[in-house]
């Protein structure tokens, strides 16, 4: 079922190789060629502050650009000439501050593809998921897309649908085969295939850095309904709802790879309602019976949670501090059109998600003013290629950490209000 690249060793060669390049042979100096997103004419400067251009760009035709992999004979070529791939380190602190990713995608390659592009770094590692029920070419391609980079590692999967056991199974894996690489990344970010990165990679560093260790995972009340009949105190630990999106700092993927309990809330969770929603929150919010490395007490924040209703001063869903991943899950905070219970993000939502504080977004499609994705990803690219030197984590260094939370009472927390 699982296929992976081989030599584990190799990757770590190829980092230090990588890292040596950087610093002692080729600094990236001279632009490469243009590609896909370079070409693509739109005049972002409107888009950028959400209004609309009086011409609407045209759909893009992503049947082309698979038909041209497709038949392409050195698809690995193909591919980058496409798709910008960056092939050196951009900064010595990237090179030392390495990133992992857990990618579960199951369709429109061309999407997956402008995703992947754009947060490609050599010295980070990629797990991609796909689940076997996907179309043959999608499959195919991806594989032999993990041939052209050491560091991209293809996993073939059961069949996936939306709210089965298998995402989770499926992602928990990923994070498996990640713990055990060489490489020495630093921090676990989940993706779905129609996310978009809103920090750049120096950014994404940046505000790892400053969490200290610290895993960010959404907190909810787990509410019984999802438990569907099954008896909460089978669980291996207390129930939190969560989003699969988290923040896993590399200690805790090396402990929860070595732990029997991750297993063991799986076979709980396998029969209950969207299993991969009582996961990474029933892990990280248990300090005091399961010390995860990074973990927190959620009691604590489900409280003050519960207290900020009554009170009425401060938003009442969610968990305040969580920076993985930007949703709107409310008609009245979309400026393009809800799916599925969220917003599928327009151009009247760009300027939002360019001040949001998480490092990416959920979820934007090509066939919906695909404007808002591509002047976020030409921005993306611009402040990659020029690093906001002000760029200030700082501020991300007041979300709660493991070594303060335990004794700081909660009332101290509440001058966060940079993101409330
Ligand atoms: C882009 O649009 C802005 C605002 O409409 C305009 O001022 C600018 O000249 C345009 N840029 C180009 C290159 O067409
Ligand atoms: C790819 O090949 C198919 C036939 O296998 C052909 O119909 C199609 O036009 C080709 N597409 C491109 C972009 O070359
Ligand atoms: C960061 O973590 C280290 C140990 O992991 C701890 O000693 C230090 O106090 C933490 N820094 C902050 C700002 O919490
Ligand atoms: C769940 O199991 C516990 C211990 O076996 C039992 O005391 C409790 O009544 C059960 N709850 C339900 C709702 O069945
Ligand atoms: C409202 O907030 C205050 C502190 O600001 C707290 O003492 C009080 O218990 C809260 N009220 C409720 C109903 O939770």
């Amino acid at each position: 079922m699982v296929r992976l690249k081989g030599s584990f060793s190799c990757v770590a060669v190829y980092g230090s190789l990588v890292i040596f390049t950087y610093l002692f042979v080729a600094k990236p100096s001279s632009r490469p060629p243009t590609d896909l997103l370079d070409d693509l004419e739109i005049n972002c400067t409107n888009i950028l502050q959400g209004l609309k251009n009086e011409k609407q760009l045209e759909l893009i035709n992503t049947k082309m650009i698979e038909d041209k992999l497709w038949n392409s004979t050195d698809r690995c070529h193909t591919v980058k000439s496409m798709f910008r791939f960056n092939e050196v380190p951009l900064s010595e602190e990237e090179a030392r501050f390495p990133l992992s990713y857990g990618l579960l995608v199951y369709k429109e390659l061309s999407q997956v593809l402008f995703m992947l592009s754009s947060i490609y770094q050599p010295q980070n590692e990629y797990c991609i998921a796909v689940g076997e029920n996907s179309a043959s070419t999608f499959l195919i391609l991806l594989e032999e897309l993990s041939d052209c980079f050491p560091n991209v590692h293809f996993m073939k999967r059961p069949p996936i649908t939306w709210g089965s056991y298998e995402i989770i199974n499926s992602v928990y894996d990923c994070l498996k085969f990640l713990s055990h690489l060489k490489s020495n990344w630093k921090y676990f970010q989940y993706l779905s295939g129609v996310d978009i990165p809103l920090k750049t990679n120096l950014e994404m560093v940046r505000i790892l850095k400053s969490l200290n260790g610290t895993a960010n995972v959404e907190i909810k009340v787990y509410e019984n309904r999802r438990l569907l009949g099954q008896n909460e105190t089978e669980s291996p630990l207390p129930l939190f709802k969560s989003s699969l999106s988290s923040l896993i700092p590399r200690k805790a993927a090396n402990y929860l790879a070595s732990s029997s309990i991750p297993q063991q809330l799986l076979e709980f969770l396998r029969n209950t309602w969207v299993a991969d929603e009582g996961f990474w929150g029933t892990l990280f919010g248990n300090k005091g019976l399961f010390d995860v490395p990074g973990s927190l007490n959620f009691e604590e924040w489900i409280y003050f949670k519960e207290n900020a209703r009554a009170n009425l001063t401060k938003p009442t869903d969610g968990w305040f501090y969580y920076i993985s991943r930007h949703q709107i899950w409310f008609e009245s905070g979309c400026h393009n059109h809800m799916k599925d219970g969220s917003c599928v993000f327009g151009i009247g939502d760009v300027s939002n998600l360019l001040q949001a504080k998480a490092l990416v977004a959920h979820k934007l499609y090509l066939t919906s003013e695909p404007e808002a994705y591509f002047c976020l990803l030409k921005e993306h690219r611009r402040r990659t290629l020029n690093p906001d030197s002000t760029f200030d984590a700082s501020k991300y260094s007041e979300l709660p950490q493991v070594e303060i939370s335990q004794d700081r009472p909660v009332s101290e927390l509440t001058h966060l209000n940079w993101i409330l």
